[in-house]
């Protein structure tokens, strides 16, 4: 069953929906979730081992993730929107996500959780990103 319904070129999350990832410390994917596949159009085999800007959205800014980098590097738990693209699509869809950094084997990894964020918050973010690009 998808998660997602499409409204022009957005994949709006169900409420249902949660998206799971985690990577390295170097943002390469380690483990995605069946919602995160669906959602970004890829299968599991396209994303493991990849660079996680491989969902990266032209509208996001680079401050954001450069914020959310900076939070996690220094043990911190991050939160934000995020609007990520699907694979060679115009299509995309927006997340509210959470990301923190965890130890796996001894080694420093990040897992980021999302869920469907409000209509209010994708807005807000669209009007926030615009100024930052
Ligand atoms: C756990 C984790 C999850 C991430 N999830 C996303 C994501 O869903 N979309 C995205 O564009 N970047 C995500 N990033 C940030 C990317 O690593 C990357 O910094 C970003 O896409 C910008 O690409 P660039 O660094 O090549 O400019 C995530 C990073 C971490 C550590």
């Amino acid at each position: 069953m998808s998660i997602y319904t499409l409204s022009g070129n957005e994949r709006v999350l169900s409420q249902e929906a949660f998206l799971v990832s985690e990577t390295d410390d170097k943002g390469n994917i380690l483990f995605a979730n069946n919602d995160f596949c669906n959602a970004a159009g890829y299968t599991i085999d396209e994303l493991i081992g990849k660079p996680h800007n491989i969902v990266r959205h032209s509208d996001m800014p680079k401050a954001a993730f450069k914020d959310l980098w900076d939070t996690v590097k220094s043990g911190s738990t991050w939160t934000g929107f995020v609007k990520n693209a699907v694979k060679n699509s115009s299509e995309y869809y927006w997340v509210y996500a959470t990301v923190y950094p965890v130890l796996r084997d001894g080694k420093r990894c990040y897992i980021s959780c999302r869920k469907k964020p409000t209509e209010d918050e994708i807005s807000s973010s669209i009007a926030l990103y615009k100024t930052l690009l």
